[in-house]
């Protein structure tokens, strides 16, 4: 018999890399990005019950106040988790509800995916508590109508996406390895963040030229990594000026191999080896700056 409440962690999405290769007519950026999930992250809990309905806990809660109401254009409230569920009851026929629950754990609008994270979680919970299924194709469809980045945060592995988030390859096994989230207690706007970026695109890469062999250590993917950016953080850094002091304050740390920001920022995050030297400077960045959120956890 099947254990309730259902639950499921929701893990940070972290952009190891991130290239913007071109702009599609609509507005979206073709991208290309090694995409890794990190052992800190959101927690969704599943009951049935008659009608849909979702309570927020925890210490981002009140980043989501207002966002959880029955309020939206679809009558869905603007919160991501309400709109999977609906798509899928939509999608699958589904007339029942159910009583979730969101610890949420992630910064919001950080560029960790924990809104996207929260979704596929959803989706995920929600197969097994009505009892439905899509096959993965579909469910990946209709995850990307939700977000771009929800497609890979179903994958939960690490992952090289492109296109607009669609184009999901497998990559090849990681080594061991920690992250070291740091964030500066204010959100940023990810379209305002593509719309600060200036200057060329980056070259397409070659699926050839993407890591295609396991990594042997954390220094080895360092080292990798090294000969790759983020492409918005120069955008990100113009409206949030607290991302190069979060960069320096993370290379500055004993164990860091390599500092960036993920996803369209602020968020950064440091690559350490070791847990114990990982753990030291969560600590000690969240000392010296009771103003910034930050979280170690291993890669997963
Ligand atoms: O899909 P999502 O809602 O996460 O995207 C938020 C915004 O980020 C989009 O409206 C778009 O402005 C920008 N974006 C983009 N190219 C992508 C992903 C997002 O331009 N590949």
């Amino acid at each position: 018999m099947t254990r309730l409440p259902l639950q499921r962690h929701a893990p940070a999405k972290v952009n190891l890399s991130l290239h913007v290769t071109g702009r599609r007519p609509d507005g979206y950026h073709a991208l290309d990005s090694l995409v890794v999930f990190c052992g800190v992250g959101d927690h969704l809990t599943a009951r049935p019950d008659e009608t849909l309905s979702l309570a927020v806990d925890g210490p981002f809660a009140h980043a989501l106040d207002g966002d959880t109401g029955d309020t939206g254009a679809g009558g869905d409230g603007d919160n991501l988790v309400l709109r999977a569920a609906r798509r899928l009851a939509e999608r699958t026929g589904v007339s029942k509800g159910a009583r979730l629950t969101l610890s949420k754990h992630l910064p919001v609008a950080a560029g960790i995916g924990g809104g996207s994270a929260d979704a596929a979680a959803a989706l995920q919970l929600l197969c097994d508590l009505w009892d439905v299924a899509l096959p993965p194709a579909d469910l990946e469809a209709l995850a990307l109508d939700l977000g771009a980045d929800v497609p890979v945060c179903l994958r939960g592995r690490p992952t090289w996406v492109s296109g607009v988030g669609e184009v999901l390859r497998p990559a090849p096994a990681l080594p061991e390895a920690w992250l070291v989230l740091v964030n500066p207690g204010r959100p940023l706007s990810t379209p305002a963040v593509f719309k600060a970026r200036r200057g060329p695109f980056s070259e397409p890469v070659a699926p050839d030229s993407r890591l295609a062999e396991p990594v042997a250590d954390a220094p080895a993917l360092a080292q990798a990594l090294d000969q790759r950016a983020n492409d918005l953080t120069a955008a990100a850094m113009t409206l949030c000026p607290a991302i190069g002091p979060m960069l320096e304050a993370l290379t500055g740390r004993d164990g860091c191999l390599l500092a960036r920001m993920s996803g369209s920022g602020p968020t950064c995050f440091g690559l350490f080896e070791h847990g114990h030297d990982a753990q030291a400077a969560a600590r000690q960045i969240s000392q010296n700056h009771p103003g910034w959120w930050s979280a170690a956890g291993p890669l997963i």
